[in-house]
């Protein structure tokens, strides 16, 4: 019998692969509603285990409406997963979510459409008004902002997540909406994910990488796809010291 998974991690762009995981397995799951978005990696760091999901591919070839949430979500789940983390790269809107800053959100305004959201949305299937008032696992995001407090790894403790559609950035005026609706970060990729945990009572938190000042937000007429890929990798550089000190105080 294998030994239980301690996280799962979830990555998005920027985040391929999860480095250094010994004993590794890679699992190609099949579920009820089709195929994940790449196979499952689970493996070592330390004593613990955890399982990787590269939410858009490890080949980045998955734009973020065609992710097949309920896919990823129900495989992790299958395969033993009870806490999941959301990796997501995003937008800055608030003043202190600059480029490269790293932030746990508490709060979701979706603004995505067509996303099938709810593993309800099967014939037959128990319909089930799952509370949602907290979108996020309080524990989880506090384990987060606690360990990355531990290692000095300055983080953002709260905001809210605004999720678009995409692939395309957000006008200005798209971006003033969300300010005035109360979002502090917008993201692709927060939304029907979190939902669906939700559904399979798995604990959950996002960890939001900023990647750019969201459109108007900063002082450049326009966001420079060079400039997120080099601000993710700078950002994504801290993440395995995080993920370690989160398993070593969970
Ligand atoms: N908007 C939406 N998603 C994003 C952004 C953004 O500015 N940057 C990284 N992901």
């Amino acid at each position: 019998m294998n030994r239980a998974i301690d996280l799962a991690l979830i990555g998005g762009t920027g985040l391929y692969r999860f480095p250094d995981l010994q004993h590794i397995e890679r699992h190609a799951v099949d579920t009820p509603h089709g195929h994940p978005s790449d196979s499952i990696v689970i493996g070592e760091v330390g004593r613990h285990r955890i399982a990787f999901l590269a939410r858009h591919g490890e080949s980045h070839t998955i734009p973020p409406h065609r992710v097949n949430y309920r896919a990823n979500l129900w495989a992790l789940h299958h395969l033993g997963a009870r806490r999941v983390i959301g990796v997501n790269a995003v937008g800055g809107i608030r003043a202190d979510m600059e480029p490269r800053m790293l932030a746990v959100p508490d709060q979701i305004i979706d603004y995505t459409s067509d996303r099938i959201s709810s593993f309800c949305d099967v014939a037959g299937a128990q319909v089930r008004h799952v509370d949602f008032s907290e979108p996020y696992t309080a524990s989880l995001r506090q384990a987060l902002v606690a360990a990355a407090d531990s290692i000095g790894i300055a983080i953002v403790d709260g905001g809210c997540y605004g999720a678009t559609q995409g692939p395309r950035l957000e006008t200005r005026a798209e971006i003033a909406r969300m300010r005035r609706d109360g979002c502090d970060l917008v993201g692709m990729t927060g939304m029907p994910e979190a939902v669906l945990a939700r559904e399979l009572d798995l604990d959950y938190a996002c960890l939001s990488l900023v990647a750019n000042w969201a459109a108007g937000c900063g002082d450049q007429a326009e966001i420079s796809l060079a400039e997120i890929y080099a601000n993710l990798e700078a950002a994504t550089a801290q993440l395995p010291t995080l993920i370690v000190a989160l398993l070593e105080g969970l």
